[in-house]
């Protein structure tokens, strides 16, 4: 039996939003004849601002290795998981462009019916993590995806001090460093949503 795709489509500049691509990955190989298959979105930032900053390269680096997104991974997928970092409550211009992109597979109805889900990374723990889900969707919704989120009785939601939403996984960085380490709930969520994803792939097919 061919497995079912779930396809894992982020971008992070510096790092945080690609390590919880991993566990979303690590969610989605926990079900049975699910695949997940990680993608990142093309990159807009100008080479002048990568050569400047140690910690742009340091991400490029440990991503060097995932394959830019086309769409056909998307016309592809049986489900979706989409990571982009919190820009002003909002997704990322990366992802934007990306998505902006899609219109060829809005026409043929190419995402209608399948699962998503979403996650994020931000510096402040109020910066804007649930507008960054919810604004998300709605460029989901257009294409006829169904919505997945976390249960708010997950037990690692209500424990979690950082990061973490109903509307998605997320995670918080602070502000001393570019990058931190995902808290032990956080990466049980992003695990989570991208096993739960997988689920409902799997049980939509
Ligand atoms: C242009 C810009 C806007 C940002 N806006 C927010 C914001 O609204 N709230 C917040 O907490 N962090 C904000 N941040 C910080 C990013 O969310 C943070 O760097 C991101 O989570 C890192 O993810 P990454 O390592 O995957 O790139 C912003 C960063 C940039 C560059």
């Amino acid at each position: 039996m061919e497995k079912t795709k779930i396809l894992v489509l982020y971008y992070s500049m510096y790092g945080n939003v690609f390590k919880m691509a991993l566990e979303v990955c690590n969610g989605i190989s926990q079900v049975e004849n699910a695949q997940a298959i990680l993608r990142k979105v093309p990159d807009l930032l100008p080479e002048s601002v990568i050569s400047k900053n140690k910690d742009i390269q340091r991400a490029i680096e440990w991503q060097k290795d995932v394959a830019e997104a086309t769409l056909d991974d998307l016309r592809n997928c049986d489900g979706l998981l989409i990571g982009t970092p919190t820009r002003f409550g909002n997704m990322c211009s990366q992802m934007r462009n990306f998505l902006d992109k899609t219109g060829p597979l809005w026409l043929e109805g190419a995402l209608k019916g399948k699962p998503a889900g979403i996650f994020t990374s931000s510096v402040s723990l109020h910066g804007g993590q649930e507008s960054t889900c919810l604004a998300t969707m709605l460029t989901l919704l257009h294409h006829g995806m169904i919505i997945v989120g976390i249960p708010s009785s997950t037990p690692e939601l209500m424990k979690t001090s950082t990061g973490g939403t109903p509307y998605g996984a997320s995670h918080v960085v602070g502000l001393n460093e570019n990058f931190k380490e995902l808290s032990e709930e956080e990466k049980q969520l992003c695990r989570f949503l991208g096993k739960r994803v997988a689920e409902i792939a799997l049980k939509l097919k």
